[in-house]
């Protein structure tokens, strides 16, 4: 299985990518998490990456691709994966249709949250990255440039809504019915979970 999860910053992408590689035996590829490894080993992408990351920006596609591609090529072919936190935009979902070839994504599950619980949630968390204005910036990036992602998914048939509000226990439930796993579990394209 090939898992896309999209969401705002802080919608819960990295706690439930866990629950779901646990439960479904996936590889867990976070762009976020692979830069910053990458940034405390202070690799010259990292170093790169750094300043991007600490304004919320987005690192540039270059960069992202070549530190994905290598996992790719690590993993091999026949391996299910879950990407949490990539594409981010446009070009990098095209790339990504691009590497995979005839490997098909299965279903992209989007998770939605407001921004006042999404602010709540990240502002108590404490990463380098979570103080009120880099959060401010990243979810004006998002909206501009993650969000479109949703409509190009929904055309393909790959979107699954899932509502990110509640305990990481109900959204975890609401992620497995998207996925089409679970009681009342429903696949269906835009399905609202
Ligand atoms: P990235 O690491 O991807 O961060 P993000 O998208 O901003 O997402 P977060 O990790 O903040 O949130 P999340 O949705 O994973 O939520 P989480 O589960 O952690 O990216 C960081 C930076 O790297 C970017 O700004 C960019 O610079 C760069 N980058 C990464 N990928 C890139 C790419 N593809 N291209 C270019 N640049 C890229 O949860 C958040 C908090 O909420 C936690 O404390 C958690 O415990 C808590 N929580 C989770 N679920 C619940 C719940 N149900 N109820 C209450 N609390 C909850």
């Amino acid at each position: 299985m090939h898992v896309i999860l999209l969401g705002p910053p802080g919608a819960g992408k990295g706690t439930q990518a866990a629950l779901v590689c646990e439960e479904c035996k996936l590889i867990h590829l976070s762009t976020g998490d692979l830069l910053r490894a990458a940034v405390s080993a202070g690799t010259e992408l990292g170093l790169e990456a750094r300043s991007y990351m600490d304004r919320g920006e987005l690192v540039p596609d270059s960069l992202v691709l070549a530190l994905l591609r290598e996992r790719f090529e690590a993993a091999g072919d026949d391996t299910g994966f879950l990407l949490d936190g990539f594409p981010r935009n446009v070009n990098q979902a095209r790339a990504l249709e691009e590497q995979l070839g005839e490997a098909t994504i299965d279903h992209v599950v989007y998770l939605q949250l407001e921004d006042e619980e999404i602010l709540r949630r990240l502002l108590g968390r404490g990463r380098p990255d979570d103080t009120q204005a880099v959060i401010r910036n990243r979810l004006e990036v998002y909206r501009a440039e993650t969000e479109p992602l949703a409509a190009w998914y929904r055309v393909r048939d790959l979107l699954r809504e899932v509502d990110a509000l509640g305990t990481i226990e109900d959204v975890r439930q609401r992620v497995n019915r998207g996925l089409g796993r679970g009681s009342g579990a429903t696949a269906e394209a835009g399905k609202k979970e």
